[in-house]
């Protein structure tokens, strides 16, 4: 089973409902909506209220990837706002565990998100918490950038854990995410994809979507 998350981050921000709705006619599994504040990455996007305006939309659920420094401080808003999956990075928690229940506490399902540097070590103890791991394959900032392929390990070693452990736990890969590049991580045991400009940058995003997800598939 590939799960397609097209990242809004590559689309345009003038029609982004219609943005929501094609992708979501083309296959997609899930609505990827990545937050950043111009402190814990060098950019800054979207905040609540685009969560809330996207909400009626779209059926799918909303993944929305806390790319922001106190995490704690607005995970209320964004799950009244509509979030179906919340994550936060293992670097920007002080307190995962507490920040991890409190995403629960609202009913949306938690995720930890892995930097490319950050080794899966540091995340072996709330593994029993979270619903999702979230390897990002680009250091978080930008779509469009390059796959980090030196991060297929940590996926393959995780993934091992996590039979080992029998743990209900997916992993979601994050960054450079195209036909080419999804099949390693698919053999490495993810199964949810985000993939931005490999989607939206294209003429037509409903074969593109098909293409990442078959690849992923092979
Ligand atoms: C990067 C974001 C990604 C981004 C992926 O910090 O977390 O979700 O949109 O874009 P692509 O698929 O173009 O690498
Ligand atoms: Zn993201």
């Amino acid at each position: 089973m590939i799960k397609i998350a097209p990242s809004i981050l590559s689309a345009n921000f003038a029609k982004l409902g219609e943005e929501v709705k094609e992708v979501e006619a083309a296959g997609a599994e899930l609505i990827h909506i990545d937050v950043m504040d111009g402190h814990f990455v060098p950019n800054i996007t979207m905040g609540p209220i685009v969560v809330e305006a996207l909400r009626p939309i779209t059926d799918l659920p909303l993944d929305v990837h806390l790319m922001i420094e106190n995490p704690d401080a607005y995970i209320e808003q964004f799950a009244k706002a509509g979030a179906d999956l919340i994550s936060v990075h293992v670097e920007a928690c002080r307190h995962l565990h507490r920040t991890i229940q409190l995403i629960r506490s609202f009913g949306v399902k938690p995720g930890v998100v892995l930097n490319p540097h950050t080794p899966i070590e540091s995340i072996q103890h709330i593994l029993e918490d979270v619903d999702f791991v979230l390897f990002m394959t680009v250091n978080p900032g930008f779509g469009g950038q390059k796959f980090i392929e030196s991060v297929v390990p940590k996926i393959a070693a995780l993934s091992k854990i996590i039979k080992e452990r029998n743990l209900n736990v997916e992993i979601e890969i994050d960054g450079g995410i195209t036909a080419q590049t999804i099949g390693v991580c698919a053999k490495a045991g993810a199964t949810m994809f985000v993939a931005g400009s490999a989607i939206y940058n294209q003429e037509n995003r409903a074969n593109a979507l098909q293409q990442i997800k078959a690849a992923g598939l092979a």
